[in-house]
Order: structure tokens, then sequence, then C-alpha cells
């Protein structure tokens, strides 16, 4: 007879109730309580930024293994410039060690990276790691993982309608003609499907200027973890969330069920 008690990993408990067939096909999260993961633990914040890149890694891993598509995560918004310098450079040389380690990890898993945001406006360094990374990951295809760097929704959507303006004054189209389609087409998200799942952590309940167009629709999720303690788990709880949701479009209830 059997006395003993079988232990269940929690994560693994977590992970059977996610039903595979309905996941989010792309998760986007704002990254976010790195300062006052630091500060608790009575460090620099460049420490919970550090901390924070192993969530990053276990996240992204766990995405994948799941099946998910595209994971965009917020890693640096324009507004963070106005961030002591010593932050961003921190923050930086973050950025281009890590990217420079992951790189390999990234192809072992056949993960593809992207990147969105003004990136040209990039420190150089920073510029050159993030296209060597995009250059060396193009051919996989398992999943991608898109970095938000210096990224402002708001700033896209003006790029977007000047690039339209451009067209429309070279007579390429007529502003009559223009549809959604077209709009996005010029967002640095073109050819990537909107997030269905949007994640904050660390308690805090805004968008800060993320993905302001392709977030129409998405469920948000926010959590109070603060990210450097986000792990597996965490991504399983909000993915079940997700799935718990009815996600109705506009249209009633009962036309979603009788669907
Ligand atoms: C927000 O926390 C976090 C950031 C502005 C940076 C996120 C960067 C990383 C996790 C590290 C590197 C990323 C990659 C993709 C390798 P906060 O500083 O605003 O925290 P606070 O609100 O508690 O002050």
């Amino acid at each position: 007879m059997l006395t003993g008690i079988l232990q269940v990993d929690p994560t693994e408990a977590l992970r059977e109730k996610i039903d595979s067939s309905r996941l989010p096909r792309h998760i986007a999260i704002i990254m976010d309580g790195n300062g006052r993961w630091a500060k608790k633990h009575g460090k620099a914040r460049v420490f919970g930024h550090r901390h924070g890149v192993s969530a990053v890694r276990e996240t992204t891993e766990a995405a994948a293994e799941l099946g998910v598509e595209y994971l965009t995560l917020y890693a640096f918004s324009t507004e963070n410039w106005n961030r002591p310098a010593f932050e961003v450079n921190a923050l930086m040389t973050l950025l281009v060690d890590t990217l420079g380690k992951e790189i390999q990890t990234l192809n072992k898993n056949n993960i593809r990276l992207k990147a969105i945001g003004n990136l040209s406006k990039l420190p150089s360094r920073t510029y050159s790691a993030l296209m060597k990374g995009i250059e060396q990951t193009k051919n996989n295809d398992r999943m991608t993982l898109v970095l938000a760097l210096n990224y402002s929704a708001k700033w896209e959507i003006v790029n977007a309608a000047k690039n339209l303006a451009t067209q429309v004054a070279e007579e390429k189209i007529n502003p009559e003609d223009i549809q959604e389609s077209h709009f996005v087409n010029e967002l640095n998200t073109a050819g990537i499907p909107d997030p269905e799942l949007l994640v904050r952590t660390s308690g805090e309940n805004r968008l800060s200027n993320f993905l302001l167009w392709q977030l129409a629709y998405a469920e948000f999720y926010f959590t109070d973890t603060l990210w450097p303690d986000f792990r597996k788990a965490n991504l399983f709880q909000a993915i079940i969330d997700f799935q718990n949701r009815e996600r109705r479009f506009g249209k009633t209830s009962e036309q979603i069920t009788s669907a």
C-alpha cells in the first residue's frame, strides 16, 4: 500500500490547467517594478534591472514551450530617457550584455528576435547589438520575441500617419481609399498579429504609451508581482485567467456562445 504523498510541482499543476488549443497567439508584457524590487532588497535600482533579466529569460522560455507565437516585452520607453543618466547607461549596457549572452540561447530554442520603436535613436552600441541579434536569429520560427526599445505608441502612430501622408503627396494612394489595413502596414508591428493578452506587473494599472493601436481588443491582466519575481507560474496564471474570460469583440454573450 502506498503511504507516501505524491508531491505536485505547483508550476506544473498550473501548466496543466492551460488549454493549449486556446493559447493567446501574442502576449505583450509591461515589465514593471524593478526599482521597487531593488529598494525592497536595500540595493540600487540597477540591481533590480539585472534581476529583471532572469524574469525575461524564464518568461521567454515558458512562452516558447507553451507554443505562444509572439512575445513582446516593453524594455525601454521613449519616456525612460528622462531617468538619471547613470540608470539609462546601466540599462543600455545591460541590454548590450544580455543580447550578447543570450543570442546563442535564442538560437538553441529556435526563437527569432525582433524590435519595435525608434531604433535609430538608440546609442550605437545598443543598436549594433540589437541588429546583430536580429540578423543571427532571423531564420528561427518557433516563437518571435519582440523587444520594444525607445518605443512610444504615439510616436509610432504619428509615424504611420506621416508615411501615409507621403504616399498621398506622391499620389500613390487617394485619401478616400485609406483603410485600417493601410495604417496597420505602416506601424512597427506590421505583419505581427495584435496581442490578445497584455500583462503588467507591479500593481500599476496603466498602459504607459504601449501599443495603443494594437491593444484595442486585448485582455488586460494586472498583477502585484514585481517584474524580477515574475516566473513561469505567473505567466501560466495570466494565461489561465485569459482563458476564463469571454471575449466578445462588441457582440453579445448569446452570440458568442451560440456560434
Ligand atoms: C521597469 O521597472 C523596467 C524597466 C524600465 C526596464 C526593463 C528592463 C529589464 C527587465 C532588463 C533588460 C531587458 C531585456 C529585454 C534584456 P522600473 O524601473 O520602472 O521599476 P519601478 O517602477 O519600481 O521604479
